[in-house]
């Protein structure tokens, strides 16, 4: 038996997979659902610090399936919630998280303006007041934790939200320091390059436990037959963030000492593992469960557990970490790289004829090293470059480099 129970931030979880703040957590209908399908934690859809930003949940979500990338998601936030909304959410949700031991986190949202034109007017970091009155008044409606998401708007230059982030987290740090009976920590997305590393050294030297990293990276996707993208705001979300979300997770993990969270294209148990991998103690995901259901948490718990459990990882932390050393290692790479590169002659390519499907895949070859005869690859080793990409793309893995 594995044991997916794990530790954030003086909480304790039954497992690291965590219900990100968004629609799938906005009302106390869909917070049961998610705990009923088995998120150790749920956050709540959050809660706007100003009324411009307290717009009612609208539909503002679009999947770019029709735009040929699969999962693939633009949208607009959807609206945030009040904060009568939100502690009606929690303490609605409080029996249910108790009797299936799930915790509540509750989540406040301050950001630069949303409406207007530009150009917008500076932006101040929140009241301290506001910020403390809010997260006192979750506490009260039953929340085991609050997370702040700390995020310019995408109505900004990327250069004044650095400003206004890095202005932003120690006010509220400071708003929240010593005034809740329960742990807090920040929200950071890794938009703003090597500026995030410094929020995070920052939170640090406050005396913060852990960070939510998460993106606000910006992407846009373009329907051609109209020259536009789905929505006029570059902000774009879906599996393809994997790779970028794993990277500021493991960049986050050797940068400091907080715990951390991560979201950002986790679809799949697999991702799940990868990021834990990376350094993330939690796994959150939001637009999967908006593309596939809630069935997800389901699904990617099963995978966790199965494959701890093939792996002998007794408990969910042992994977915590540990690709971070391997993952920007010189050492390693040049190690690879004087083995990669050898005489053309000391290799060759050589085809596995009985796993071989016939699939003729290999024949993308560049150097036309490969034609298929006779419904099999034929190669031709004086063409072969050895480079093998053949040997990657092959899906029923027949093809391989040996020694000649
Ligand atoms: C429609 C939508 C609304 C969201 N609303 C919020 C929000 O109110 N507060 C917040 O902190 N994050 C919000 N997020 C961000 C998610 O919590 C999550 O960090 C992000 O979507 C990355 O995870 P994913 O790739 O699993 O979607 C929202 C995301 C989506 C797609
Ligand atoms: S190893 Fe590279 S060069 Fe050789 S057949 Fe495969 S793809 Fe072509
Ligand atoms: S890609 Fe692999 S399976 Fe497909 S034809 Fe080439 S060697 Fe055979």
């Amino acid at each position: 038996m594995v044991d997916l129970s794990i530790d954030f931030a003086g909480l304790r979880l039954k497992n690291p997979i965590v219900a990100a703040s968004g629609p799938i957590a906005s009302t106390p209908a869909t917070i049961r659902r998610c705990i009923e399908h088995g998120a150790g934690a749920v956050t709540v859809k959050s809660v706007g610090l100003d009324k411009e930003n307290q717009l009612l949940p609208r539909p503002g979500n679009w999947f770019l399936d029709k735009l040929g990338e699969r999962g693939g998601l633009m949208h607009c936030f959807s609206g945030l919630l009040t904060p009568e909304q939100a502690a009606e959410c929690l303490s609605v949700s409080r029996p249910l998280a108790d009797r299936e031991d799930a915790r509540l986190i509750g989540s406040l949202y301050f950001m630069g303006p949303w409406t207007g034109m530009p150009p917008f007017p500076p932006v101040s970091p929140p009241a301290p007041e506001t910020l403390r009155r809010m997260a006192l008044q979750m506490e009260a409606a039953g929340a085991d934790a609050i997370e702040v998401c700390c995020n310019c708007g995408l109505s900004m230059k990327p250069s004044a939200s650095v400003d206004f982030v890095e202005r932003s987290i120690p006010v509220a740090i400071e708003a929240l320091k010593g005034r809740l009976k329960v742990p807090f920590w920040i929200k950071l997305g890794f938009n703003h390059d090597v500026f995030w590393l410094r929020d995070l050294r920052t939170m640090q030297k406050l005396g913060m436990p852990a960070v939510h990293v998460y993106s606000d990276l910006r992407a846009t996707f373009l329907d051609i037959e109209t020259a536009r993208p789905p929505m006029a705001l570059p902000f774009g979300y879906g599996h393809w963030l994997r790779g970028p979300a794993n990277y500021a997770t493991y960049l986050s993990a050797v940068n400091s000492k907080l715990q951390i969270m991560s979201s950002g294209g986790i679809w799949t148990w697999k991702d799940a593992v990868e990021r834990m991998m990376c350094g993330a103690t939690l796994a959150a995901l939001e637009s999967p469960v908006q593309y596939h259901g809630y069935r997800v948490f389901g699904d990617i718990l099963k995978g966790l557990a199965g494959f701890m459990e093939r792996k002998g990882y007794k408990r969910a932390s042992d994977m915590v970490g540990l690709a971070a050393p391997h993952i920007y290692n010189v050492k390693e790479f040049l190690a690879r790289y004087d083995q990669t590169t050898g005489p053309r002659e000391a290799v060759r390519l050589a085809l596995d004829e009985v796993q071989c499907t016939g699939c003729g895949r290999c024949v993308s070859c560049i150097y036309e090293a490969i034609v298929m005869a006779s419904g099999l690859p034929s190669i031709d080793n004086e063409a072969c470059e050895r480079c093998g990409v053949c040997v990657t793309i092959c899906p029923a893995d027949a093809l391989a480099i040996e020694a000649s």
